[in-house]
């Protein structure tokens, strides 16, 4: 193996600011089946191009739950309790939550939990200036870890939201895990709503992850962009290509870059050979029958209550009751 001098004269000439990120990175590179964690596209230019592909004419999942979220009040006030508590995993988009707390008459407290502490706060305080009645109360961590709700909360009734088909992005038995952590951190009596995207067509769900415009091809390059720029790797971004395709036995959109050629990228002191047309798997989304996600859930300590739908049956939010 070629010494990290050889690579980069000098020395590296930066700061690696994510050790996890190098370390994830290069042990996604060495498997046989290359791969990254889809968790990395969001920096500040792969979170810009996410809202971009959100109002895509072929991306249909957050118009439809948003519109569900607006049009289905009347289910939606069914999870009220007075004094209610609206714990929020991840920082979904603003116009959900506010959606959701429209059709919430009782809720007295919103708890967003995420690890970007800069986004909640300024999320927080946009609320509290819509809602001067509403308790806002931020909760800094990762929603897959153990996290403690503060005890003003603890004593609520609560409602979970995990909208954004976010837990897609879980392979089944690890969504399956996170789903009974949701329960535990909850309790008995709460409920949780929670947004899935649905199994359907190729015609539907391939262009929705694989755009006219391209711009899921630049979310899915930023991957590498990020990985030059933050670990000094010397990606070369004419050398890969965005594939998107729905696997149907697996249930799953599965999001790869394709390298055009044989060629060596170097990365932390390392040569990394890429076959031409090799891949990097970067992402899986996964789609869920009705039926087997109500599994799911029952399997991962939830009773099924409701399924709201859109019409033409693209997305679900399903309401939950710990049991
Ligand atoms: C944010 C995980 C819900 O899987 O649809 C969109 C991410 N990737 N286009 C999804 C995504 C490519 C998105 N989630």
């Amino acid at each position: 193996m070629q010494a990290l001098h050889d690579v980069l004269p000098g020395g590296p000439a930066f700061a690696v600011r994510d050790p996890a990120f190098l370390a994830d990175v290069l042990e996604g590179l060495s498997r046989p089946q290359k791969t990254l964690p889809a968790k990395y596209f969001y920096d500040l230019e792969g979170s810009r191009l996410f809202e971009e592909i959100t109002r895509l004419p072929e991306y249909y999942p957050t118009r439809t739950e948003l519109s569900i979220l607006r049009g289905r009040t009347e289910d939606l006030a069914r999870l009220s309790r007075p004094g209610l508590a609206v714990v929020e995993f991840g920082s979904g988009s603003s116009e959900k939550i506010r959606a959701l707390l429209r059709a919430l008459p009782e809720v007295a407290a919103y708890v967003p939990v995420d690890v970007s502490g800069e986004f909640v706060r300024a999320e927080a305080a946009r609320l509290r200036a819509d809602r001067p009645d509403l308790e806002v109360v931020p909760a800094i961590g990762d929603f897959t870890k153990e996290l403690d709700l503060p005890p003003e909360i603890r004593a609520r009734p609560l409602l979970g939201f995990f909208p954004g088909s976010t837990i897609g992005n879980f392979e089944p038995e690890e969504a399956g895990r996170l789903l009974r952590h949701f329960a535990a951190l909850l309790g008995p009596g709460a409920s949780l709503l929670v947004g899935v995207d649905l199994v359907k067509p190729d015609s539907i769900l391939n262009p929705a992850y694989d755009d006219a415009a391209g711009v899921t091809a630049r979310f899915n390059l930023n991957l590498l962009r990020r990985a030059n720029r933050e670990l000094g790797a010397d990606f070369d971004l004419r050398g890969f290509a965005h594939r998107a395709f729905f696997n149907r036995p697996m249930s799953r959109i599965e999001m790869h870059l394709v390298s055009l050629r044989g060629q060596e990228v170097h990365l932390g002191g390392r040569i990394l050979r890429f076959a031409e047309g090799e891949t990097i798997h970067t992402e899986n989304s996964y789609k869920y029958r009705p039926a087997d996600f109500e599994a799911l859930a029952r399997r991962s300590g939830w009773l099924p209550e409701t399924m709201l739908t859109d019409p033409a049956g693209l997305f679900a939010l399903f309401a939950l009751r710990a049991g």
